[in-house]
Order: C-alpha cells, then sequence, then structure tokens
C-alpha cells in the first residue's frame, strides 16, 4: 500500500510518499499496525533492505519525495521541457560535469532519482525551487538543475544517486543496481 499526501511546500504539489508503507512490510502490516511495529521487516527496510516504489501516481512534473536507508530520496518525473534543459546544457561548463545521460536510466529520461541530501553540508534542498528547474538549498544557497546537478553556490558534488533499477515500466527497487532496463 502507498501513501501518499500533500505536503504543499512548493509551488507545484510536492507529495511525500511513507515507504514504510511500500516495502516488504506490504499491505498487512498497515492493517495491523501495532504488529507492524515489531515486525523484523521494518528494520531490515531501515538497515538498508530495497524499497519498491510504484511511480503511476507520480504526475508529470511532480517531485516525491521517499525513504531508503532513513535518507530522503527525490524522484522527479520530468516533463519533455525538464530533461530539454537537462540536455541543453554544456556539460564541461558544470562544476562535477556529467551528462544528463549518466543521471537517468536509458528508456527512462522522465525519472531522475537522486539522494535528497545537499553535498555541501547536508541540508535537504527544496524542490522547485531555485534558477535550474530543479532543487535550491536554503542552507547556503546552492542550486541544483532538473538533473540534480549543482550548477551554483558552495556544494561541490552533484546530488548522488542511489542503487536503483526499474523493475517495470512503473516501478522501481532503489537499493539494488541493474544494468538492464525494463
Ligand atoms: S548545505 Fe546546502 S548549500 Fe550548504
Amino acid at each position: 500500500m502507498t501513501t501518499v499526501s500533500s505536503a504543499g511546500h512548493s509551488r507545484r504539489d510536492f507529495l511525500y510518499i511513507a515507504t514504510g508503507a511500500v516495502g516488504a512490510v506490504g499491505a498487512a502490516a498497515a492493517l495491523v499496525p501495532l504488529i507492524a511495529q515489531m515486525n523484523p521487516d521494518a528494520s531490515t527496510i531501515a538497515a538498508g533492505a530495497p524499497v519498491e516504489i510504484d511511480l503511476a501516481p507520480i504526475a508529470d512534473g511532480q517531485i516525491v519525495k521517499v525513504f531508503w536507508r532513513s535518507k530522503p530520496i527525490f524522484i522527479f518525473h520530468r516533463t519533455k521541457h525538464d530533461i530539454e534543459l537537462a540536455q541543453n546544457v554544456n556539460v564541461a561548463s558544470l562544476p562535477d560535469p556529467a551528462p544528463d545521460s549518466e543521471r537517468v536510466k536509458a528508456g527512462h529520461e522522465q525519472w531522475l532519482v537522486v539522494i535528497g541530501i545537499c553535498t555541501h553540508l547536508g541540508c535537504i534542498p527544496l524542490p522547485h525551487e531555485g534558477n535550474y528547474d530543479g532543487w535550491f538549498c536554503p542552507c547556503h544557497g546552492s542550486q541544483y538543475d532538473s538533473a540534480g546537478r549543482i550548477r551554483q553556490g558552495p556544494a561541490p558534488k552533484n546530488l548522488y544517486l542511489p542503487p536503483y533499477t526499474f523493475i517495470s515500466d512503473t516501478k522501481i527497487r532503489i537499493g539494488e543496481e541493474s544494468t538492464k532496463s525494463a
């Protein structure tokens, strides 16, 4: 069972998905919360077990935040415009050069999945803020683009990419890397 609720933190809809309810714990645990609290699967998830995320509810242009290994993970359903912005950049001019193709999975360019921790001093950047159609870090002003690349400010590196794989066109498993595309 996936829980989605509106947080209203950005200009566009910004959703939080409770990943504890979408991983191995599943619907049964959600129906029996007292048992779920003691379910060893929950601690397994906290320790780093992969979590599966259903992408179908994430609308074009939306960014949702989920958790994996207690880290915030942003999933950005990029629009055509977002993708074009990310691709039409002089990569060599970037502080941490990386083409858009290295930031997404081939055949799934509309999905960007990044660890939501600023690479400067670890704040959580705000989605849909800043000048680059990506994130703005309110702590010291770093700005990331629609590929999660650092474009401006003190952060030295792009937002890191978690290991993940597509297990279908509309579902990913975070915590497990695969070279194959679904
Ligand atoms: S922690 Fe993000 S800019 Fe300093």
